[in-house]
């Protein structure tokens, strides 16, 4: 399988994630996010910098109706199980659009449920129509491969750990179920915009939680590589997917940057990179792993606890 991209620990996939992840080997991976399209983008409006703007993402956002919507998330959850290893645990994001979609394709693939995540945005934009509530949280589901599956949680590290970016959590008491976290911040888009881009610090947590130093994290839906960006800060391997080249062109810089800046999260004021000079290339070699060692928040030395 050609890769677009291979960085250190960091490799790109492009491509429809149900025909990749069919050439990935099986029980290779150890944690999957997943951001899949919530296929909302049909003509409705939202507000944006307080303008009525056009809720179209993309085509791939379009979506073919609910039935062919929930035969597509069955699909690709079908081939995500297939990559993940036996103690594996997903992640699967989503608005009230296609979340419960989602939550049942999770349920017919067998896998199981461990918690869902209400992510409460403190900064969502105002509702335009004033005739519903203003959408203000998404729906994060995580599951393990199966019922017997041991699936990591790093429940000191939660408990403990600083999570300054959320004002629902008390220092030293354990991390609950809604996480008050704010939109991407300006620096996280300074190489560029994607339409769903997720915060930094909710792929942080999620790979901080769920996965150990060395581990690999994969996205079948990577757009722009946040969840790779947060995988490589914390010493963890990223595979990412995507269908369209232009948001892997944006990982990539996003991932350059950080690589050339030490693996700190940087911005562009401080690039050290010629950015027309980047480009995507195909190699061919095994993923391997290639420690850091660098002394941060969760680069803890210590395995998190498998947890039947
Ligand atoms: C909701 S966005 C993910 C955004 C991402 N979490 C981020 O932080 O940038 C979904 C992404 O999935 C990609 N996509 C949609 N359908 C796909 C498919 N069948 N296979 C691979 N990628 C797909 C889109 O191009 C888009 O970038």
């Amino acid at each position: 399988m050609k890769k677009y991209y291979l960085g250190e620990n960091f490799t790109l996939y492009n491509g429809d994630c149900i025909e990749v992840l069919k050439l990935l080997t099986a029980n290779s991976v150890d944690m999957i996010f997943a951001d899949p399209p919530y296929f909302l983008s049909g003509g409705s409006f939202t507000c944006h910098a307080g303008r009525r703007v056009s809720v179209k993402k993309g085509d791939w956002d379009l979506g073919g109706g609910a039935q062919k919507n929930l035969e597509f998330h069955i699909e690709w959850l079908k081939a995500c199980k297939k990559v993940l290893k036996p103690n594996g645990a997903i992640w699967v994001s989503g608005t009230y659009h296609s979340i419960y979609q989602c939550g049942v394709a999770l349920e017919i693939n067998g896998y199981h449920f461990l918690n869902d995540i209400a992510w409460f945005k403190p900064n969502a934009a105002p509702n335009l129509s004033c005739r519903f509530f203003t959408a203000s949280h998404e729906t994060l589901i995580w599951a393990r491969k199966e019922k017997k599956s041991k699936h990591i949680f790093n429940y000191d590290l939660m408990k403990n750990g600083k999570w300054k970016e959320d004002v629902l959590k008390k220092d030293g008491s354990q991390m609950r179920s809604v996480w008050s976290i704010g939109a991407p911040k300006p620096s996280e888009k300074t190489f560029g915009k994607h339409p769903t881009q997720k915060p930094l610090d909710l792929l942080r947590r999620i790979v901080l939680a769920s996965t150990n130093e060395g581990d690999i994290v994969l996205d079948p839906f990577a757009g722009s590589s946040t969840t790779g960006i947060a995988s490589v800060i914390n010493d963890r391997v990223f595979i990412g997917i995507d269908k369209e080249k232009r948001y892997l062109d944006l990982s990539i810089k996003r991932f350059e940057n950080l690589r050339l800046n030490g693996y700190k999260v940087n911005t562009i004021e401080n690039s050290k990179i010629n950015y027309n000079s980047v480009q995507p290339f195909l190699l061919e070699s095994k993923v391997k792993y290639v420690s850091k060692n660098k002394n941060m928040q969760g680069n803890n030395s210590k395995k998190g606890k498998n947890n039947g």
